[in-house]
Order: C-alpha cells, then sequence, then structure tokens
C-alpha cells in the first residue's frame, strides 16, 4: 500500500517535471503496474481515498495509510478529487494517459482551486471523483420486478419488519407516526434500488437477529434526524443505506461474542473493535452501494472529539452522517431490551449520552425529534413539586415548560402556575428547576 501510494504521487510529480519519454516516466509506469497487479489479484476494484484528512487504501480490506502518504494525499487536496477508484483491466497506456493529464491541470487551469479532475474514456478503470455521489434517484412503481425470488423474500420479511417499527415507534412516541412510516418506506425504496445491499443484510440478518433490528432502528432514527435538517431526498436515500449497514462488520465477528452475555474480555473487545473497518471494507467491494456507507461503518464509532475507535488522531471529526448514526446507534443500544439488562428510560438515555463526546447540536435536535419530553407528560421536579409538561421548548428538548399542579409536600395547588425550566438563579449559579424524574402511571394514579 505504502508503495503505491509513493510510486503514484511520483509519477504525478515525474509527469510534471519531464517529457513524457523519460525513463524515469517509464519506470515509474512499471512500477505501478506491478504493484497493481498483485492488488487485482484479491479484488478487482482498488480505491483510495481522502476521508477528511486520513487516507485510506480499500482493496478486499480497508487499510490507513500513514506518514508516506503525504504527498499522495496533497495531491488530492491540490486537485479537489477525494478518491480514486481503480478497476481491474487497466493498461499501461491508461495509467501514462491518466498521470499525463492529472499532473497537467495544475497548469491548464490556473486560480481555479475548485476544481474536480473528471473521469474521462481515455482512462476507463481509472474513475477520480467525490464522495458525495451524484446517482438521481429514479422514480420507480414496483422495485420488485429485477429481483430474485430469495431477494423478494428478504424484501417481505423487511416489510414486516418494518411495519413492527412503525408500531412500535407508536407506542413508544419515539416520534410522529405519519413520518416514521415515511421514513421506513424511504429505506424500503432505497433497499430495492439498490440490490446489492439485499444479501448483505439477509447475512446480517441470519448471523445475528439483534444487530439486524438495531441497523434498522439506528436508520430510521437517523432519516428522521436528516429530515429535521431538510437534507434533499437523494442524500436522505444515501443516509439511510449508510446507517442502515453501519454494522456490517459484525457478520465478521463471531456470534458467540455478539451474543456473549457476560462482559468481554479484552480480547472480544479487540475483536469487536475491527467490525467499523471491516465494514466499510466489505460495503467498497459493492459497486451500487453509496460512498456515504463505508465511511459512516468507518466512523461510527469515532466520536466528536476524536476519541473512540479505529484510534485515528486527535481532533478528527467524522462526516456528518457518520456524527448522526453515532447519536442514533447508541441510543438505540440503550433503549433496546436486552437479557442482561432492563430497559434504560429516555430521560436516564439522555443523561447517559449527554456525557459522551457527541455532536451537541445534533443531539439537541435527536432529543427534540424523539420527543424527550412530550406535552402532557407528568414530571417530578428536583424541588420536589409535580407538574405537566406545558410547552416543548425547541432551543432546549431538556427544559419544556411546566404547569405545576402539586407543591413539594403533594398538595394539590390551586393556582396552577406554568414555569420555564431555563429560568436561571444567577448568583447561585443553577437552574430554578430542572426535571428530576417521570412519574409513572401507577405513581400518577396514586396522587391525590
Ligand atoms: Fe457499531
Ligand atoms: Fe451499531
Amino acid at each position: 500500500v505504502e508503495n503505491l501510494a509513493k510510486s503514484f504521487s511520483s509519477l504525478y510529480y515525474a509527469f510534471s517535471l519531464y517529457p513524457s519519454t523519460h525513463p524515469k516516466i517509464r519506470a515509474g509506469i512499471d512500477r505501478i503496474e506491478i504493484i497493481l497487479k498483485h492488488f487485482f489479484h484479491e479484488s478487482d476494484r482498488i480505491t483510495i481515498g481522502l476521508i477528511g484528512t486520513d487516507l485510506l487504501f480499500l482493496a478486499g480490506e480497508l487499510q490507513r495509510l500513514e506518514g508516506s502518504a503525504e504527498g499522495l494525499k496533497h495531491i488530492f487536496q491540490m486537485n479537489g478529487i477525494e478518491k480514486i477508484v481503480l478497476y481491474s483491466g487497466i493498461t499501461r497506456e491508461e495509467i501514462a494517459d491518466f498521470f499525463k493529464s492529472f499532473a497537467k491541470t495544475k497548469e491548464d487551469m490556473p486560480g481555479h482551486p475548485g476544481r474536480t479532475f473528471h473521469r474521462d474514456s481515455r482512462w476507463p478503470h481509472i474513475v477520480p471523483g467525490n464522495f458525495s455521489s451524484e446517482t438521481v434517484v429514479e422514480n420507480f412503481e414496483d422495485g420488485s420486478g429485477s429481483l430474485r425470488p430469495e431477494e423478494i423474500r428478504i424484501v417481505r420479511e423487511y416489510l414486516e419488519d418494518a411495519r413492527e417499527l412503525v408500531d412500535q415507534i407508536r407506542t413508544n412516541r419515539l416520534m410522529e407516526y405519519r413520518l416514521a412510516k415515511e421514513i421506513v418506506d424511504h429505506i424500503l425504496n432505497g433497499i430495492i434500488l439498490e440490490n446489492h445491499a439485499i444479501p448483505l443484510v439477509s447475512q446480517i440478518k441470519e448471523h445475528d437477529e439483534y444487530t439486524f433490528t438495531h441497523m434498522m432502528n439506528v436508520s430510521t432514527l437517523c432519516l428522521a434526524t436528516g429530515r429535521v435538517l431538510g437534507f434533499p431526498p437523494p442524500q436522505l436515500r444515501e443516509l439511510g443505506i449508510a446507517s442502515l449497514l453501519h454494522d456490517t462488520g459484525k457478520i465478521r465477528i463471531p456470534s458467540e461474542i455478539l451474543q456473549k452475555k457476560d462482559r468481554l474480555t479484552e480480547d472480544e473487545f479487540g475483536i469487536v473493535k475491527r467490525h467499523p473497518a471491516e465494514g466499510a471494507a466489505m460495503l467498497t467491494q459493492f459497486r451500487d452501494i453509496p460512498d456515504l456507507a463505508p465511511i459512516v461503518a468507518f466512523e461510527h464509532h469515532i466520536r466528536y472529539d476524536g476519541s473512540g475507535y479505529p484510534v485515528t488522531y486527535k481532533d478528527r471529526r467524522p462526516h456528518l452522517c457518520s456524527r448522526i448514526t453515532a447519536i442514533a446507534d447508541i441510543f438505540d443500544a440503550l433503549r433496546t431490551i436486552r437479557s442482561y439488562r432492563s430497559e434504560t428510560s429516555k430521560v436516564e438515555t439522555f443523561q447517559i449520552m449527554s456525557g459522551i463526546p457527541l455532536d451537541p447540536f445534533l443531539l439537541n435536535l435527536f432529543a427534540r425529534i424523539s420527543n424527550l419530553h412530550p406535552v402532557g407528560e407528568m414530571v417530578r421536579l428536583d424541588t420536589g413539586e409535580i407538574g405537566i409538561v406545558h410547552e416543548i421548548n425547541p432551543r432546549n428538548p431538556y427544559r419544556p415548560r411546566v404547569k405545576l399542579l402539586y407543591d413539594a409536600e403533594n398538595n394539590k395547588l390551586n393556582d396552577q402556575r406554568i414555569v420555564n425550566l431555563t429560568n436561571f438563579h444567577k448568583r447561585e449559579n443553577r437552574y430554578l428547576r430542572s426535571i428530576d424524574s417521570i412519574l409513572t402511571e401507577e405513581e400518577t394514579r396514586k396522587l391525590p
């Protein structure tokens, strides 16, 4: 991998310094040809991509280029490209033509820093470009026409699960029912269009049912977030598919580890930690899956401050869609009842999440979408008073306006005041009132 990166940048610079007939150029092409041949034994497609400031190399498996790749990184940045995909069948002539034009664009287009170096029929096996794909969603009536019978079966199963999910969302009042339904339809359309994702999703379902359900929930939550953020439909679709496939790498984790009830050993956790990179590598093998999918798979456990795993480097900020997925991922994991843990309440979930370095803006938005404190909810305040949520505060979902019903001694109040939980006691540096807990139905019934 390192040799390939080095050979790429030296050929690029050779073309900008010497005439095409120079022996250095011939030697450079020779070297690239040999290295590529080696990689094409394993995979018919090689992607070299710049994600953030990381240069990643994907051919069968995913690798990060460090140190030696600075030159190539610079070339990518200078030319405004994020990735180069190489397909097997590539010829010397294509390599020569490509690098010749690649190295020349700098002189040809002075003062155009934002330009992109495009694909060209002269080098059909080399596709430079950007990660945000420009694929247009076609209108389709029934995508099932092009599916094989086993694929149709999976789509049906998927549909059933999706309906169940919508019901679950309705009963948990997680979000508006209509929105949820629309979102599930969105994913479904996406998955039918993306024929290639279907066998993958079915493999996951067979490997670990929980992972499958989890991936669907996460996708739904991400789409809700994306919709509120105003993503246009093609981007929404990409977000839906990318978040759906975020845990694809778990196929490679033995199910004994995935389903283990006790604490994982350090070795086992090490295996679990490989799933983002493994998933990214798997997803790049599918031509029809959007490029966003391997990015989200790779980054969904990298925190807002660059911590988490895989360990990259400090201050690395993941892609917006990875940040959305990270939040939905943790939310769903905490909310799901597992054999070794009882349910975590929504309030507790958000308490835990606010202690994790997640994108603060997105987390706030997410609390709003998930209806953290819906109107009509009975809450106990830290003052001991009991009230009912009267109005949601769109700026701060943790601090709605509350109508006070009982005082701290459980006496019914005659004058039912509406208080704003954002009221702050400056001198004592604290909020006047905060929500302490949500009253259960039983507690509500027992009130005088
Ligand atoms: Fe994960
Ligand atoms: Fe996950």
